[in-house]
C-alpha cells in the first residue's frame, strides 16, 4: 500500500543528527558510482519568477528509486507561501510499486542543510568558530541546524536584506541551538570576521564583494540552483578552491554556471566533488589560506537517501503498531 507521508512526519523523523550522516553517505555512494542520477530537468517559468524541476534517481544501497518534483518561486514569500515546495514519489525499483508519496518541501530544506554541514566538515578550517549566514529564509534555517551537528560553531551571525527576517530567525534559534546568535547590518564586517559564510539568497545578485572574504574562509554557496543564478562575484569564485556536488548540474545551474558561461573559469578549475572529499579521493582544503567554495545545486540522490530512511521509519512504526 502506498504511504502518504506528511510534512510533519518528515520533520519529526528527519532530524538533523540523522540526516547529516545519511547525506554524507549518499555523497560517498555517488562518488563510488552506486547511484543512477540523470541531471535534473528544469521547467522555467519566467512569467512567474519561478521554475519547476524534475529530479529522478536510483539509490542502489537502499534499493529505492523515485523522483522529486520541486519548485523555486522567488516571490512566493511575499504572498505568504514558501519559495520552495515539493512532492517526492518513492518507488521499488524492482517492481515499480509506489511505496510512498512524500511532502518534500521540508525534506528539501533538511537535506540541503545537511549538504552544507557536510561541506563545512570537509572544507572549513578545523578551528572555525564563527559562521555567517547571508539570507535568512527557510534554507538558512536548515543550514544552521546542520552546521551545528556537522561542525558546531560558537557564533552564528545572521544577515538579511530584510532585517526582520534575520531578527525573527535569531529569536527562533535562541531556543534551538547552543551558540551565540547575532544579527548584523554591515555585511563587510560580517564577512571579514567569518570562518564560514553560507549564502542562501534567491541568487540573482552579487551579495558580497570579493575583497571582503578573508584567506582561509569556507563558503557554502547554496542559493544559486538554476541557470543564470549567481550569488558571488565571478572574481571571488575564480580565486577559490571549488568543490561541487555534481559537475553537470553545477556547470548548468550552480554558483559556477555564470563564470563558466563567461569563460572566467573552466572544468579544470574545479577541484572535485564533495563525494570525493568524503571517500578521501581529494582533500576539502589543502592549507589554512585557501578560500574554499562548496557549490550546492541539490542532488536527487540526497532526496532519495533521506526519503528511503523516512519510509523505513514509517514502515517499522506501522509494523510496531500493528503487532502491538
Ligand atoms: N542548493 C540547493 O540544493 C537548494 C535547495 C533548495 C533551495 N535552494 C535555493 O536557495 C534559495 C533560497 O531559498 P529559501 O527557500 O531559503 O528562500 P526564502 O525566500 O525563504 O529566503 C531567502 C532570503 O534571502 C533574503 N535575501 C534576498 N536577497 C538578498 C540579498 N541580496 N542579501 C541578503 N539577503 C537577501 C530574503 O530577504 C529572504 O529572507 C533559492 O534560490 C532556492 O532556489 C537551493
Amino acid at each position: 500500500m502506498t504511504k502518504l507521508i506528511s510534512r510533519s512526519d518528515v520533520i519529526r523523523i528527519a532530524t538533523m543528527d540523522k540526516t547529516v550522516p545519511i547525506v554524507e553517505s549518499a555523497f560517498a555512494h555517488m562518488a563510488k558510482g552506486d547511484v543512477l542520477m540523470p541531471p535534473k530537468i528544469y521547467l522555467d517559468l519566467p512569467d512567474f519568477s519561478g521554475d519547476f524541476r524534475a529530479m529522478p534517481a536510483y539509490y542502489k544501497p537502499k534499493k529505492k528509486a523515485g523522483i522529486k518534483w520541486v519548485n523555486s518561486h522567488t516571490n512566493n514569500p511575499k504572498i505568504g507561501k514558501p519559495a520552495v515546495s515539493a512532492i517526492l514519489i518513492l518507488n521499488d525499483p524492482e517492481t515499480a510499486d509506489t511505496l510512498a508519496i512524500i511532502d518534500a518541501g521540508a525534506l528539501t530544506g533538511i537535506r540541503t542543510g545537511a549538504a552544507g554541514g557536510v561541506a563545512s566538515k570537509y572544507c572549513a578550517r578545523a578551528e572555525s568558530k564563527t559562521a555567517l549566514y547571508v539570507g535568512c529564509g527557510m534554507q538558512a534555517y536548515y543550514q544552521i541546524l546542520a552546521q551545528q551537528i556537522a561542525m558546531p560553531m560558537e557564533k552564528i551571525v545572521l544577515y538579511d536584506l530584510n532585517s526582520e527576517s534575520a531578527t525573527k530567525m535569531a529569536h527562533q534559534l535562541a531556543t534551538e541551538i547552543n551558540a551565540e546568535v547575532s544579527v548584523i547590518d554591515n555585511l563587510e564586517t560580517g564577512c571579514k570576521s567569518a570562518d564560514i559564510i553560507t549564502t542562501t539568497t534567491p541568487g540573482r545578485a552579487h551579495i558580497l564583494k570579493s575583497e571582503w572574504v578573508m584567506p582561509g574562509t569556507h563558503i557554502n554557496a547554496i542559493g544559486a540552483d538554476a541557470e543564470g543564478k549567481q550569488e558571488l562575484p565571478s572574481a571571488l569564485t575564480k580565486k577559490c578552491r571549488i568543490i561541487v556536488d555534481e559537475w553537470e548540474q553545477a556547470s548548468h545551474s550552480g554558483e559556477i554556471n555564470v563564470p563558466i558561461h563567461e569563460k572566467i573559469i573552466e572544468k579544470s578549475d574545479i577541484a572535485g566533488t564533495i563525494g570525493q572529499c568524503v571517500i578521501g579521493d581529494i582533500q576539502g582544503r589543502n592549507n589554512d589560506d585557501e578560500i574554499t567554495l562548496f557549490d550546492s545545486t541539490g542532488l536527487a540522490i540526497q532526496d532519495l537517501a533521506l526519503a528511503a530512511y523516512i519510509y523505513e521509519q514509517c514502515e517499522s512504526a506501522s509494523q510496531f503498531n500493528f503487532n502491538g
